[in-house]
């Protein structure tokens, strides 16, 4: 499929622009809530999560817990109070305690009863893949259905960047767009982790039950130099290759690199990228990542520690430098709009459009 500037047939129903003044958030899934290495034991960590305020925390056993942050008396956030023996919250301004499900059980004042209202929704959390995962509906939670960033765990820490975080003044569903659409590194990335050949290149989009995975493949083109960073000389031209997958309602999973013209893509080199999108408000999106690199063909710990910096100042700098601006000048013109939306869809969109249809089947089943 190559990329044109009128709307591809499969494509040409203009759908409304739903993100605009509207929340879709799906609250049965699992979120990442955080990185586990910013839930140190003994401290309590406020965020706030499809618009609800949570306060996570470390049990003494080292397991995560996180109830609501706004205490049932006067309202108080129980982030401001203090960690006491039996994994409860002490609220800061009167003293209720809280235990890990969100459940009153103490009530320092006479006669000490404790009201059932005064009970609060616990949340559950679990910590997997170097991430504390939440959900934020009522039915059950399933773990399984957790993505797998297990190459957070297995791979070398030497190749893997620090947990990265950025809060996005957008919704959420503009910055799956943006991962799902792989031709904006052309224009947003220029030089870093796109080229200009890499706009011909073949989409391929493919939807199996909740994932759409997106992938694009350039024959022959100039290498960004991200990826002659990652390979020994004599990669400056080459094949370069990229598959994003979309796991609803907005964790994604990139695979990317490069290899020699017309060479198998696992002779190459590159990086697996991990891009979670947890919506903080309609308007503002916590956005966690981090890469992995496969295949690695650089030698020397201390030049593998220079790249495992630079990959990861490299994404930032994308990420906050280049997209973030783009999205939320995007997100500030939507606003101003006096009427609905209708994108021209284009057909780069293929994607954005097959992960809305999935996303749009949830929401109905989330009521
Ligand atoms: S506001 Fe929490 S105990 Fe009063
Ligand atoms: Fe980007």
């Amino acid at each position: 499929m190559n990329p044109s500037l009128s709307a591809a047939p499969a494509l040409a129903t203009p759908a409304t622009d739903s993100v605009a003044g509207n929340e879709r958030f799906v609250r049965n899934a699992w979120y990442a809530g955080l990185w586990a290495s910013e839930l140190p034991v003994g401290q309590l960590v406020a965020q706030t999560i499809l618009n609800e305020p949570v306060v996570f925390y470390r049990k003494e056993d080292g397991a995560p817990a996180a109830i609501l942050d706004r205490c049932s008396h006067r309202f108080a956030p129980l982030s401001m109070g203090k960690l006491v023996a039996g994994d409860r919250i002490q609220c800061p301004y009167h003293g209720l305690e809280f235990g890990p499900d969100g459940k009153c059980v103490n009530n320092p004042h006479p006669p000490c009863s404790i009201p059932a209202a005064a009970h609060l929704p616990g949340f559950q959390v679990v910590e997997k893949h170097s991430l504390i995962w939440i959900w934020m509906g009522n039915k059950p939670a399933d773990p399984q259905l957790i993505p797998d960033y297990s190459c957070l765990d297995e791979g070398d820490p030497l190749h893997i960047t620090d947990p990265g975080y950025l809060n996005i003044k957008a919704h959420y569903e503009l910055i799956v767009n943006n991962l799902l659409d792989l031709s904006h590194v052309v224009y947003v990335h220029d030089g870093i982790l796109g080229s200009p050949g890499i706009v011909q290149s073949d989409v391929q989009v493919e939807t199996q039950g909740e994932v759409v995975t997106v992938s694009r493949y350039a024959k022959d083109v100039a290498q960004p130099s991200m990826f002659t960073m990652l390979a020994p000389e004599g990669y400056e031209r080459g094949d370069s290759f990229t598959t994003i997958s979309w796991y609803a309602p907005s964790n994604l999973f990139l695979e990317t690199g490069t290899c020699k013209t017309g060479q198998p893509k696992a002779s190459g080199t590159g990086y697996l990228a991990i891009h979670l999108l947890t919506p903080e408000t309609e308007r503002t999106t916590h956005y966690r990542f981090s890469a992995v690199r496969w295949n690695v063909m650089t030698t020397g710990d201390e030049h593998n520690e220079q790249i495992r910096r630079k990959i990861y100042e490299l994404r930032n700098f994308a990420f906050a430098q280049q997209d973030g601006p783009v999205i939320e000048a995007q997100q500030r013109r939507m606003d101003q709009a006096r009427k609905a939306l209708a994108p021209v869809l284009l057909s780069i969109d293929a994607g954005p459009t097959r992960y809305k249809r999935v996303l749009d089947r949830m929401l109905e089943q989330d009521q």
